[in-house]
């Protein structure tokens, strides 16, 4: 077993990684929280996989939420269920809260955590290669709004986070994917090693040390900043122009991950054109072997007005994460007319 712990403001979050823990959680769960009861939220899809096998482990009342599966039940509505649902099966603070699934999941599960009762203990076991080497670590919780992703919400973290990479064997091949685009990120803010370990054939054998070498990067990056007003930017490699792509693909045409990896290769592009060597070719290869897509197809005019509509802009300026090397990433204030000169190229 790899374990990791991250320190934050309000205490530490340990954080398991072992292929088959899933198996063993209860005994985890047991020697971290001591609970009267849990209840765990997971979603239609996760539930009849895997949500058993988690129960069956825990020898104390146990009820559940069972939330539909996809993003667009990320939301405050399903929060109300999660509240309602954790009432009714007579929850207090000192009580357990387990989020089972992916990043929507956690999201939703985290926030409701936070905010049920002014907040209780909360373990994560993400079921998704996204959820497992990004979202289930560093405490961001939150649901969408009809104006757009991820606009309410909470930092709140997991005092225990439980990685299994055997529950990715149900994962389809192109959700798989698109945390696969996290970790060609992470390779290329922090650690150009795990470049070479994707770039093997047999990667996907190799995916628990994978896993591990991601979840390390985002822990020392939130041990760092973690409210996000600093160097927790860099993880946003590939998502200030992925974000624009997403949003003009109405969030149906890419997923999160095919809209990263496009990203990413547009930023490259920006940074040869400032001047910097150009990277793009490598990177392509990259994503190709594990089956991203690299191209954007949107118009440049509209990508930059997506773009300037995003979060991370302050004040006529553009916080761009470049790289310049692998395993390097720079936060890039870059003057939104010049932006627009360079989208345009791109
Ligand atoms: P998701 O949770 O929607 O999961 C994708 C699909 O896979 C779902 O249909 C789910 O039911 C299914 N699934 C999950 N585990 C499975 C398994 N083991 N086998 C088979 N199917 C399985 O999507 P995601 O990509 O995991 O997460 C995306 C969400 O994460 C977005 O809402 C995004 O905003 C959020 N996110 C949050 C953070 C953060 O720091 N909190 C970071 C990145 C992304
Ligand atoms: N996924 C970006 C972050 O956690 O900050």
């Amino acid at each position: 077993m790899q374990t990791l712990s991250l320190t934050g403001a309000n205490g530490v979050s340990d954080i398991l990684i072992e292929t088959g823990l899933l198996a063993r959680a209860g005994a985890a769960i047991l020697d971290t929280f001591s609970p009267s009861r849990v209840h765990i939220v997971t979603d239609s899809t996760v539930a009849p996989l895997y949500l058993e096998k988690l129960e069956g482990q825990l020898s104390l009342p146990v009820s559940h939420t069972v939330i539909p599966a996809g993003e667009e039940h990320k939301r405050l509505t399903t929060v109300e269920t999660i509240y309602h649902d954790m009432l009714a099966a007579g929850m207090t603070r000192k009580d357990l809260v387990i989020a089972l699934g992916g990043g929507v999941v956690g999201d939703i599960t985290g926030f409701a955590a936070a905010t049920f009762l002014r907040g209780v203990s909360l373990c994560q076991i993400p079921t998704t290669l996204l959820a497992q080497v990004d979202s289930s670590v560093g405490g961001k919780t939150g649901v969408d709004l009809a104006e757009g992703k991820n606009l309410v919400g909470a930092f709140y973290q997991p005092r225990l986070v439980l990685i299994d990479p055997a529950v990715l064997a149900t994962l389809p091949n192109a959700t798989f994917a698109d945390g696969m685009a996290e970790v060609v990120k992470y390779g290329y803010i922090a650690n150009k090693d795990i470049l070479d370990m994707v770039s093997q054939p047999d990667y996907k054998a190799h995916i628990e040390d994978i896993i591990y070498e991601c979840v390390k990067i985002k822990r020392d990056v939130v041990a760092i900043d973690e409210h996000d007003t600093g160097l927790r930017m860099i993880l946003n490699f590939g998502h200030t122009i992925g974000h624009a792509a997403e949003k003009l693909g109405n969030y149906t045409d890419l997923t999160h991950g095919q809209a990263v990896a496009i990203g990413m290769v547009a930023a490259m592009r920006l940074s040869a054109l400032l001047g910097n060597d150009d990277l793009t070719a490598p990177l392509v290869s990259i994503l190709q072997h594990i089956g991203l897509p690299t191209e954007l197809n949107y118009d440049r005019e509209a990508i930059y007005t997506a773009l300037l509509s995003d979060k991370k802009k302050f004040g006529g300026v553009v916080n761009f994460i470049l790289v310049r090397e692998p395993g390097r990433a720079e936060i890039t204030p870059i003057e939104a007319e010049k932006l627009h000169k360079y989208i345009l190229k791109l």
